[in-house]
Order: C-alpha cells, then sequence, then structure tokens
C-alpha cells in the first residue's frame, strides 16, 4: 500500500511544484513500471511547465488551504494532464513534447495509451487519499468534459468551419476542466468561494487552449519543445482558422473575467492575479509570439 505521507509545509511556489514532482514519482516509482520511469528521458521530464499546479499554489497559499490537498490536487491533475498529452501525441503523431521525442517515439503506440490510462487511474487513486476523498467526484467529472470535448473534437466536429463559439466551448472543457480543478482547490471549505474560482480556472485555461491554438500555426521551433502543425494536418477545429475574430482582445476579455467573477474576494482575487502576472502571461506570450 503506498505511503503518501503528510506534506510538510511549502515554503512557496518553487517548493510546491517540488513537492508534487515528488509525489508524482514516489506514485509511479511504486507500480510495476518503475524500470521505465528510470529509463526513459521523456518520463523522466514529467511536469512540463506546471500550469495547472501553478495555479493550485497561487491561490490555495492566499486563501490557506491545508498543502497536502493542494500537493495531492497538483499531482492528480499533472497526471492527467500528461495522460492527455501522451494519448494526444499518439493521435496528432507528435514526435517532439517538452523538448524531448514522444513516448511514443521512443517506446511505441501501445505503451504509450496504456502508460496514459495508468497515469489517469494513480491520479483517481491520489486524490481519494486525500480530504475524505471528497474531491474524487469533482476530479472525475472535470476529466470526463476532457475526454468528451476531444471525443467531440475527434469525431463530430473534424472538417467542420471553426467558430468562436465552437472553438471556446472546446477549448472550456479541454483544457479549462483541469485548469478549473487545480483553481477550485484554493476554496476548499467554502463552497461560493470554491464554485467561482472553477469557473475562474474555466476562463483561464479557456484562453490559454484558444492561444495553443495559434501556436499550433507557427513554423517548428525549439523554443516550443512540441511538435507543431498538427491541428491543420488533421482539419480539426481550431481558433487559429477563425475569421474577423481580434483574438488578442478576447483572450485579454477572458482574463479581465477571471478576476471579475470573483465578486471581490480579495484573497482569491489576489491568487488569481498573481497566476496571471507570474505564469499565465508569460506562457501566453510565448504561445503568441
Ligand atoms: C499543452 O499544455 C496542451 C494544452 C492543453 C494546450 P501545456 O502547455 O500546459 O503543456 P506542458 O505540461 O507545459 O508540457
Ligand atoms: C492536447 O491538446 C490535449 C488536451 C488539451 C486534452 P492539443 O493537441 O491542443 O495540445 P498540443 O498543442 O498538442 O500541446
Ligand atoms: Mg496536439
Amino acid at each position: 500500500m503506498t505511503t503518501l505521507t503528510q506534506i510538510e509545509r511549502p515554503a512557496g511556489l518553487d517548493h510546491h511544484l517540488e513537492q508534487v514532482r515528488s509525489l508524482i514519482f514516489r506514485t509511479l516509482e511504486e507500480t510495476s513500471l518503475r524500470e521505465v520511469l528510470h529509463d526513459s528521458p521523456s518520463l523522466a521530464s514529467i511536469g512540463g511547465k506546471m500550469l495547472r499546479s501553478r495555479l493550485a499554489h497561487r491561490v490555495g497559499s492566499v486563501t490557506g488551504v491545508d498543502t497536502n490537498l493542494l500537493v495531492h490536487g497538483s499531482a492528480a491533475v499533472e497526471m492527467i494532464h500528461t495522460a492527455s498529452l501522451l494519448h494526444d501525441d499518439v493521435i496528432d503523431g507528435g514526435v517532439m513534447r517538452r523538448g524531448l521525442p514522444t513516448f511514443w517515439v521512443e517506446k511505441g503506440k501501445a505503451g504509450a495509451i496504456l502508460l496514459g490510462d495508468l497515469l489517469l487511474f494513480k491520479a483517481v487513486d491520489l486524490i481519494c487519499r486525500v480530504a475524505d476523498g471528497r474531491y474524487t467526484h469533482e476530479l472525475v467529472k472535470l476529466t470526463g468534459e476532457v475526454c468528451e470535448a476531444e471525443s467531440e473534437q475527434e469525431l463530430i466536429l473534424q472538417g467542420e468551419e471553426s467558430q468562436l463559439e465552437i472553438c471556446q466551448s472546446i477549448a472550456r472543457r479541454k483544457t479549462g476542466a483541469l485548469f478549473a480543478f487545480a483553481s477550485l482547490l484554493g476554496g476548499d471549505g467554502d463552497a461560493h468561494r470554491r464554485e467561482v474560482l472553477k469557473e475562474s480556472g474555466y476562463l483561464l485555461g479557456t484562453a490559454y487552449q484558444l492561444a495553443d491554438d495559434i501556436l499550433d500555426t507557427r513554423p517548428e521551433d525549439d523554443a516550443s519543445g512540441k511538435t507543431l502543425g498538427t491541428d491543420a494536418a488533421r482539419d480539426i477545429v481550431s481558433a487559429a482558422r477563425l475569421e474577423h475574430v481580434d483574438l488578442r482582445a478576447h483572450l485579454d476579455d477572458l482574463l479581465v473575467q477571471s478576476v471579475k467573477i470573483l465578486n471581490g474576494d480579495q484573497q482569491a482575487v489576489k491568487g488569481i492575479q498573481t497566476y496571471i502576472a507570474q505564469d499565465l502571461q508569460p506562457a501566453l506570450s510565448a504561445l503568441l509570439g
């Protein structure tokens, strides 16, 4: 049985991210896959920019949420996000991710799909082990939204004309949903705060995905660390194809809304504003070029 012990109080963001990475590693090391973990460069770099863990920390450290919940919740979200990328790279035929050859290139498509499945269920197991399991249902529902949006984009919308409403609806669920989970952790113990923080996370993740659609149209460069051009190649709806839409103004509006809906809750506003300034804006600038 895993001993996912109490986690000491973090001094700051870097410490939080280190705790999250360490919990993910310990969780995987306790499976029979530990050998693969150690000889796979792409797995060793698990984590990426950790935007979702950053969000949980920026908000939860201001609102005073239990560290153990923030670390377990962040690790679960990063594992689900990584699983979605393992599967996405197989679907898209992406050969680079996080600056390294993708896992399927290294170990084969079957291995990438199966490891993604393992990560998904180990993430659910992690969230069951904290806060008396009261975040499990929320995480399962939000991960279901990710899968639904991904399937919809593939099975229903492929080849359809890209319209803002459609792109927004896909972005909100496929990426917004996990940002929503990271954010709502900051409302632990206060149902109203949790709901508004959840919506704030949805808006931030929607903006991030819409900007990522634009990145996909840029010529491949080392800075992004991943294969680009796959949306157009696969003819899927993308914000990059929107005509007559000022996307940058729209993204700014989403960020403004993400603060406005917090309705003056000073601690929540401080957490979200810090996240936007320190983490999200730099990431958006990198996507938009
Ligand atoms: C990439 O997400 C896929 C999207 C949801 C847009 P990130 O840009 O957060 O990926 P990593 O985790 O930093 O690699
Ligand atoms: C990645 O989506 C998978 C999810 C967001 C669930 P994308 O295909 O848009 O992301 P990148 O551009 O490959 O990172
Ligand atoms: Mg992709």
